[in-house]
Order: structure tokens, then sequence, then C-alpha cells
């Protein structure tokens, strides 16, 4: 069932709700022309062959392998194959009508020791893949940094250390100067919030610490990474649209009550969820709120906040929840704060237990263009997990996956509404092409609109990819 019909003002579909106007139905040619509609991926997430052609190892590689880490102990060795499957998952998105494809490439397959020897086998598989897509005409989005850093450049201090952003420079000297002339959309780092929070202070994720002062200092060289490689980017990309940006992840937080401690709280918890990244790279400083927590902890140099703030040519927002704050216990020492959030029973949530918001898109979008930036902003990442179930009927398998569908619609309904009000969204790459390997949950959530079935690496499109195609169609 497909969700915006004529006449209906405000509705629910799936449990997802809708704000529609009357008399309105959404389709491919309510967005702009130009608008890029795509997929996205990660190299961990999806390829595979970690020790093939020379790749060196990653620190999700080693998080992966320690025991107790991650959901059932899954790893990434295999993942989706996509190494050596690229070109029929290429094909796949060119049959579903995608013109957009974000991925990220895998640092430790170029530069197996981090810096030093660059590995041309590493380097020449992201040269076929940026090819095969153009052969298909799939505009490539690449992403430098998902993640996963190599494990060489952690045994050296990794990101706690000023020089990794060095390294990371070099690395995209080197992705740059050979994929310039065909990639249009560079992502310097995805979701810093996540690297180094999730990895350094909660450690969740890899490389799986528990300090707040190393994840100050990690937050900083991030940013910094990306100030040192702009400049390289712009160099080096010479197609003559090209463009080079940052995604983060941005949330929408909203307070539960309007007293002035839950404000606070609401506030406390935006400053560190979004502001943290948002104020450095377009404000060039950190959030006011926050400075009594970090401060200690921040090794800026000379010149740093300069370079973290300049120019990018888009903001890529990964979105995926609204968050209502209740109270932070603990709310004086950062590292012990203990957010309360809200949820009523009537809001619906996906299978990792996030808030199904579209209005928070709409607003965080409004946001962003009038207090960040008015730069073109693409939507890098957007989607959801539901329990697929995998069916086999009479014309074969099928993946009935009504959530996501009525996800997806009304996600784009709500970029469609930023656009009216003048917000230059440009492109909105569905998280994700394939179900994937979803880093401490394993192969447990499903967020593909391409069902893998991992034994056999048959990939099977859910309903939700046929919507998606008729909606492109
Ligand atoms: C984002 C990550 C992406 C994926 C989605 C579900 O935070 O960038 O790799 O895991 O969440």
């Amino acid at each position: 069932m497909l969700a915006c019909r004529r006449g209906h003002r405000s509705y629910t579909n799936e449990g997802i709700s809708m704000t529609q106007d009357q008399n309105f139905v959404m389709t491919r040619d309510t967005f702009p022309a130009d608008f890029v509609w795509g997929t996205a991926t990660a190299a961990y997430q999806i390829e595979g062959a970690v020790q093939e052609d020379g790749r060196g190892p990653s620190i999700w590689d080693t998080f992966s392998h320690t025991p107790g880490k991650v959901e059932h102990d899954d790893t990434g060795d295999v993942a989706c194959d996509h190494y050596h499957r690229y070109p029929q998952d290429v094909a796949l998105m060119q049959h579903l009508g995608l013109r957009g494809y974000r991925f990220s490439v895998s640092w430790p397959r170029i530069l197996p020791e981090g810096r030093g020897n660059v590995n041309a086998k590493g380097l020449d598989f992201y040269d076929r893949l940026v090819d095969t897509l153009l052969q298909h005409q799939i505009q490539p989005a690449l992403t430098l940094y998902h993640w996963d850093l190599p494990q060489a450049l952690h045994l050296k201090g990794g990101w706690s250390s000023r020089e990794t952003a060095y390294a990371f420079a070099e690395y995209a000297d080197i992705v740059s100067s050979r994929l310039g002339d065909r990639v249009k959309s560079w992502i310097t780092l995805n979701e810093p919030w996540v690297s180094s929070v999730l990895g350094y202070l909660k450690g969740v994720h890899a490389p799986g610490e528990q300090d707040l002062a190393t994840t100050v200092r990690v937050a900083h060289h991030l940013l910094l990474a990306h100030g040192q490689a702009m400049p390289i980017l712009r160099r080096n990309i010479t197609r003559p649209d090209a463009e080079a940006g940052i995604t983060l992840s941005l949330v929408d937080v909203k307070p539960a009550q309007t007293d002035a401690s839950t404000l606070e709280a609401a506030d406390l918890h935006d400053a560190w969820g979004n502001r943290l990244f948002l104020d450095p790279l377009f404000k060039g400083t950190y959030p006011e709120a926050l400075q009594r927590h970090i401060a200690p902890y921040l090794p800026i140099e000379a010149g740093d906040m300069a370079l973290i703030s300049q120019p990018v040519d888009f903001l890529g927002v990964n979105y995926y929840f609204r968050e209502v704050v209740q109270d932070i216990k603990n709310r004086d020492s950062l590292a012990d704060w203990d957010v309360q959030f809200f949820r009523a029973p009537e809001v619906p949530v996906t299978d990792m237990g996030w808030q199904i918001a579209p209005d928070g898109l709409y607003d965080l979008l409004l946001r962003l263009h009038k207090d960040y930036t008015s730069k073109k902003l693409y939507i890098t990442e957007n989607g959801a997990a539901f329990t697929d179930i995998l069916e086999e009927g009479p014309d074969g398998p099928r993946v009935h996956d009504p959530k996501r569908t009525a996800y997806l619609q009304a996600h784009f309904d709500a970029v469609r509404r930023a656009i009216a009000q003048g917000v230059p969204v440009s492109g909105y790459f569905v998280w994700s092409l394939l179900d994937n390997f979803e880093w401490a949950y394993g192969y447990d959530k499903r967020f593909g609109l391409v069902y893998v079935d991992y034994p056999t690496q048959r990939r099977i499109l859910k309903d939700s990819a046929l919507w998606y195609q008729q909606f492109l169609a």
C-alpha cells in the first residue's frame, strides 16, 4: 500500500505518520530534476576480502575478532563479498534506476601500514568500481573515512595522536590523485561523532576505549584531518562539477517539557550530539555549553580552527531518529552523563529501537540551513532496520517490508517539504543498498533495500527496493 494518497491531511501508514498537503501525490517529479537518488554503503560493512590483494588490518578487524565485542562474534571477513561481486551489485543499482552511489574507500587497502607504501591493487579496485559506476550512469560519492583506521596507525596512537590527521591528508592525496578526474562528490569523514564517542568513550565501537580526555582529542584530530584534507581535495579533484564536504550524524533533539532544567538538559545533549562537530566546522569554535567539560582536553594549536572551518561545498546529513530529552543525570561530569529519553507509546521505532520521526528530518534540515550553512545539503544516509523474512513464493523469493517502504516515503516527503521551504537539498542516499555488517550488531540488523542471503550471497530485492524502483521510473 503506497502511503501518499490524495486528499489526506495527516494520517499514518504502518504506524509511521506523515503530514500531507491536501490533493498531493508524491512522485519523483515533485523533486528537482537534477536531484540525486541513490543508496549508500561502507567498505568494511560490505566488501569482505579482508586479506586479499595486500589489504592491511584495520581497527575494525581487530575489534570484531575480539570475542564479545560484536553480536555473535560476527566479523566483516566476508560480509557481502562485494569486493568480488561489485559488477553484479552495480548492475543491480542500475536495474533499480539509481543515479548515485555513496561508498567508502578502505584506508588499509590503499595503505596497508597506514602511511608509506601504497598498495596498487587496492587503488585498482576502486578505480574499477568507479569506472563501472560511470558506465552504468551512476554518480560516485566517495567517503574517505568510514571508521576503518589502519591498525598500524592505531598502534602509534591512532586518532588520539595529531600525526594521524597528517597521515589522513597523505591518504586523501593518494586517493584523490587517482580518482579526482571521475568522482563527483568527495566526503572526508563519515560521522566523526560516532567514531569518537562510540569508539573512545562508550567503547562499543572500535577501538573500544572508554576515556573522555582521549575522546575529546580524537574529536579534534578528526576535525583537523578533515581540515587538512580539504585543500588537497580541491587541488586534486578535476571533474568540473566536483565538490567536497563532510558527513555528520545529526539528531533531531527536542525537550520533553519546557521547564528550565529540561531545556538545559536538551540543550546540553544537543551540544554534545550535534554541535560538537557543527560548531567547529561552520563557526570555528567548540560549543559554549561544552567548554567547561572539554576545554581541558582540547589539543588546539594555532591555525587549527581556521583550517577546520574552511568552506565546504556541501554538508552530508545522516539522519535516523529524534531524541526527546527528559533529563540528564550527573550533568556536571560529561563522562558520567546519563541522558533520560522520553518516547510516547504510540511513536513507532525501528528494529534498532530508534524513534521514527520524519518531521525531525524536516526540522533538522531547516535548522541546518538557517543556523549553519546556506550551501547544499545531501541526505547521505537515511533508512531503517526491520525484521525481514525471506519467503519462497510461486514467483521466487520475496521479502515483504512495508514498514521500510513507509519509512522511506515519509522521509522523502520530509525532504520535499524542506526543499519547498527553500532548503537546498540536492540528493538522498538510502542506507543501505544491501543488508550488511551493522557494526556491533553484526548481521542481525538488516538495513538493505536488497536482502542478502549470507550463506549463498544471493541478493533478493525487497518490496521496498521495488517501490523505490517504481518511484524512480
Ligand atoms: C550510521 C553509519 C552506517 C550505518 C548506519 C545504520 O551511523 O554511518 O555505517 O551503520 O548508521
